[in-house]
C-alpha cells in the first residue's frame, strides 16, 4: 500500500511498514451480550490471531498491539488475573503458528513486573522466535509511554553520570537520537499508522514519541469483531492520506 509523502526517498510514495493497534471495546462487546467482561478479552484473542495473520500476509514489517497498559492494574483483581492467564496461554499456544509464519515476537513495557508465569512464557517465546525473518509482532505489556520516556531519560542520565556520553556537548539532535536509542525497542521501524477500535479517539499514553508523525485511524468496530476487512479499511485510509512530515509536498 502506498501514499503520497515527502519522505526524503525521492519516490514521492512509501509503503506502510508499521501499524500499531489500541484494541478497545472488549468490555463493551461482552456487556452488550450479557457476558462477563473477560469473555470480551477471550474473543479479542481470536481477533489478535486473525489480524496478526493478515498483517503478515500484507507484508508489514511490524505490528504492535497494546495488550496491557501500566494503568490496567487498576482494573478489578479478577479481570487482571484473567487477562494475565489469557496472555500466558496465548504466548504458549501461539508458538507453532509464529514459527510456521516466521514471525518474531517482541515486547515493549516494564515486562519485569509481570507475573512470573507470563514473564517466563514471554521470554521463552521471544527466544524461540528471535531468529525468524518475517514480521515482528510486538506486544506492549505493562506499557506506558510516559514511563518509557522516563526510563529512557534515566538511562541517558546514568550514561552521562558514568562518563559514557557527554550530555553537555550534545546537540539537541544528538540528545533526541540518544533518547530514541534508549526506548524499549531501539530501532523500531517508524510508526506509520495507529488504529484504535470501538470509536475512541485518544492516544491513552501509547507510543507518544513514536506517533510524532504517525497517521491515526479510528474504527467503530469493537475489537472482538475486528477482522481482516477492518484492517484493510485502515490501510486503505492510510493510503489515501498525504504525508508531508512537516515539510511541503513535492509536485508529482
Ligand atoms: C481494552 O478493552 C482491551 C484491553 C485492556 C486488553 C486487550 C487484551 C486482549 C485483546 C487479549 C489478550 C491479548 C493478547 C495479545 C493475547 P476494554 O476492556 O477497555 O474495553 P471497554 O472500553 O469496552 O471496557
Amino acid at each position: 500500500m502506498r501514499n503520497g509523502t515527502t519522505d526524503g526517498q525521492g519516490t514521492g510514495a512509501c509503503a506502510v511498514r508499521h501499524i500499531a493497534i489500541i484494541m478497545d471495546g472488549n468490555g463493551r462487546w461482552a456487556e452488550a451480550r450479557g457476558l462477563e467482561r473477560i469473555k470480551g478479552h477471550e474473543s479479542g484473542v481470536e481477533s489478535v490471531r486473525a489480524v496478526t495473520r493478515h498483517a503478515a500476509k500484507l507484508g508489514l514489517e511490524q505490528l504492535t498491539l497494546f495488550a496491557f497498559s501500566t494503568e490496567n492494574w487498576k482494573r478489578p483483581e479478577h479481570e487482571v488475573a484473567c487477562l494475565m492467564e489469557l496472555l500466558e496461554r496465548y504466548l504458549v499456544d501461539e508458538r507453532d503458528e509464529l514459527m510456521e509464519s516466521s514471525i518474531r515476537l517482541r515486547s515493549i513495557g516494564r515486562t519485569e513486573h509481570l507475573p512470573d508465569a507470563v514473564r517466563d512464557a514471554l521470554h521463552a517465546t521471544e527466544t524461540l522466535t528471535a531468529d525468524n525473518g518475517g514480521m515482528t509482532l510486538c506486544l506492549a505489556l505493562n506499557y506506558g509511554s510516559r514511563t518509557e520516556l522516563a526510563d529512557a531519560a534515566r538511562k541517558l542520565a546514568a550514561d552521562g553520570a558514568a562518563g559514557r556520553i557527554d550530555l553537555e556537548a550534545m546537540t539537541p539532535e544528538d540528545v533526541e537520537r540518544a533518547l530514541g536509542e534508549r526506548l524499549y525497542q531501539p530501532g523500531m521501524p517508524p510508526l506509520d499508522l495507529l488504529v484504535r477500535t470501538a470509536g475512541e479517539q485518544r492516544l491513552s499514553n501509547f507510543l507518544l514519541w513514536q506517533m510524532s508523525y504517525g497517521e491515526f485511524h479510528v474504527s467503530p468496530v469493537e475489537w472482538p469483531e475486528f477482522r481482516e476487512p477492518d484492517l484493510d479499511r485502515a490501510v486503505e485510509d492510510y493510503a489515501s492520506r498525504t504525508r508531508s512530515f512537516g515539510g511541503l509536498l513535492q509536485a508529482r
